[in-house]
């Protein structure tokens, strides 16, 4: 054993420790380092975290990942502590819509109109929405709002995705993220199935549609890992954030995964190293203004009763 192991192994000790001690449940997104996927209780995609962080009995949850899922657990669990151990990891796709540019975009609008915001949205924008959408529910979600028009907010990449899978009037807002459009291009993924012409493509719903339409399949990162375990094909193409290159390997070791090298900056910047500072010192806390909370909290409880 190297010294890095070593120290990743003293580290990973200390961290089951100060679980117990805090009595805390350690999440992480899928496309976390693997060092911290391995510590952690439960790894998932957006939608499986907001569940689990709606019902666990812990008192603090140590979130892994980036601001606006550490928010939506604090949203959810107003009694209990939730640190994000790197507090500069936000999502730059969030940050695209504003809470008051919301309001003036609803108000030029039909009335019939609903909004949907994404997970991926900051707590102020959930507050001004009628319910909230991962990519592995958005179609679901938009079915079940009563409104016939429906602004969809801030990707417009699901917003289309979503658009051709709904009768509903789908009005985007014009977000993205970079880690998937245009870091992840059509010529990026045709080079992979030049190099890899048997594999199977999967893209994530936040690629644009000419990525979208080269994939044989297009899914959440949860529904990649499902769709990846259950195809007879023993190779595939990655159309998301590369972090997902390890549970899809981890979970199916036979098969091969191809990804176009497209990463996250803020997923990454969360190590060992900051988790431990975080239960230790029990810094870098997310709270919620109780009046945005309420009202933010309305719309995802709406999401998970769909
Ligand atoms: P999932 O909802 O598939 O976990 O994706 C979250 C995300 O941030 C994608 O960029
Ligand atoms: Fe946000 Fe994109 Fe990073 Fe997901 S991959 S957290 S959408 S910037």
């Amino acid at each position: 054993m190297n010294f890095i192991e070593t120290d990743t192994c003293v580290l990973r000790e200390e961290i089951e420790n100060l679980k117990k001690t805090r009595n805390a449940v350690m999440l992480a997104h899928v496309y976390q380092r693997p060092s911290v996927q391995h510590v952690a209780d439960f790894v998932g995609d957006s939608l499986d975290l907001s569940r689990e962080a709606s019902r666990t009995s812990a008192d603090v949850i140590i979130f892994c990942g980036v601001r606006f899922m550490a928010e939506t657990a604090s949203i959810l669990n107003p009694d209990k502590t939730v640190l994000l151990p790197q507090s500069a990891a936000g999502c730059q796709m969030a940050e695209m819509a504003t809470a008051q540019q919301v309001r003036r975009r609803k108000e030029q609008l039909p009335a019939d109109t609903a909004v949907v915001s994404y997970v991926n949205s900051t707590a102020e924008v959930k507050a001004e929405s009628y319910i909230c959408c991962t990519s592995a529910n958005a179609v679901e979600v938009v079915n079940s709002v009563p409104q016939e028009h429906v602004l969809f907010v801030p990707d417009r990449n699901l917003a289309s995705h979503v658009a051709a899978n709904t009768e509903k009037r789908i009005i985007p807002w014009d977000g993205h993220c970079y880690v998937h459009d245009p870091n992840i291009s059509p010529d990026s993924i045709r080079e992979l199935m030049r190099l890899h012409p048997h594999a199977r493509v999967m893209a994530h719903p936040e690629c644009n549609e000419a990525v979208r339409r080269l994939a044989h399949f297009v899914g959440s990162t949860s529904q990649m890992l499902e769709f990846a375990s259950e195809s007879d094909s023993e190779e595939f193409i990655v159309g998301t954030e590369e972090g997902l290159l390890h549970p899809l390997q981890d979970q199916n070791p036979r098969k091969r995964f191809y990804a176009t090298g497209s990463v996250c900056s803020s997923m990454r910047l969360t190590t060992l190293a900051s988790v431990r500072r975080a239960l230790d010192q029990m810094v870098e806390v997310v709270k919620t203004p109780e009046h945005i909370r309420e009202r933010a909290a309305v719309a995802l409880s709406r999401m998970l009763e769909v």
